[in-house]
């Protein structure tokens, strides 16, 4: 299917801003993998955001599992939904993975029952709240949102819409960091008498260079809420990962 090839900023916030308050929510179909899903059927899944983390560690993970078939792939850059494509066909052994520019085109598909959210963090907490709306379950990256309005916004969609949602806080899912919690609260070590936590520095202003677009990059559509800017290739940097291809 073809991308979508008109995006137009504006009239992008401006719905958004009618859609999320205002959201006319609908019940979700889903009631549990275990109970929604025969056992010989396949889970699809559609990827929103195939960077990195995408492409380097969940799509890798999800596309050698029996239960799971990942359908379509959405990346605003051409170059990284293409690759995404193509490592799915090429596991597949057929041409069936479909490509998008417009996560709604996603969202959009009867067919595809979960979506994997991997976008920057700016754009988690609305495709989160437009695939909940949409009725789809959700696995999204963490950090969830920017701030406790969309918190509280996530939050509620998912439980009006009862979709079975999870964030990607490896720390607090892995089986190495829940084995630990579970010896610290069951005594195992003692009494704990400090605790360290490390949360990285502050954030800064913005001081990063303008560039020349990257070829294939829809920069209006990758910015999405935030704040315009001109491209800087550090916010969006490819081949700066081993996982990836030479792109
Ligand atoms: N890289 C890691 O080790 C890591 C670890 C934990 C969590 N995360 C989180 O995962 C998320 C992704 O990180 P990453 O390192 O893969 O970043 P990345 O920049 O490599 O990947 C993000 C991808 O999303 C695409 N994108 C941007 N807007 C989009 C939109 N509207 N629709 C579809 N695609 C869109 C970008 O083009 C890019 O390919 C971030 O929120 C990050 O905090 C990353």
């Amino acid at each position: 299917m073809s991308p979508s090839s008109q995006f137009n900023r504006r009239s992008f916030l401006a719905g958004s801003l009618a859609v999320v308050p205002a959201a006319t929510l609908l019940t979700s179909p889903s009631l549990g993998f275990a109970n929604h899903f025969a056992a010989n059927e396949k889970i699809n899944i559609g990827m929103i955001g195939v960077g990195k983390m995408a492409y380097g560690s969940h799509l890798p993970h999800l596309i050698k599992m029996p239960e799971v078939k990942v359908v379509a792939v959405c990346d605003v850059d051409k170059t990284r939904r293409e690759a995404a494509q193509k490592r799915v066909n090429d596991t597949y052994g057929n041409t069936d993975c479909d490509l998008y520019n417009d996560y709604q085109e996603i969202l959009a598909r009867e067919d595809i029952d979960a979506v994997v959210i991997a976008t920057p963090d700016h754009w988690h907490s609305l495709v989160v709240i437009h695939a909940a709306q949409a009725g789809k379950d959700i696995y999204c990256e963490k950090p969830l949102t920017n701030n406790l309005m969309e918190a509280k916004l996530v939050m509620d969609i998912v439980k009006k819409t009862g979709v079975i949602f999870q964030t990607g806080s490896q720390q607090r899912a892995s089986d190495n960091f829940r084995h630990a919690c579970e010896l610290v609260r069951n005594g195992h070590i003692g009494d704990i008498k400090q605790v360290t936590v490390g949360v990285g520095g502050p954030s800064k202003s913005d001081n990063l260079p303008d560039e020349e677009m990257e070829p294939g990059l829809d920069w209006e559509r990758w910015l999405g809420p935030a704040p315009m800017r001109k491209y800087s290739s550090i916010l969006s940097p490819r081949g700066v990962h081993n996982h990836f291809p030479a792109w």
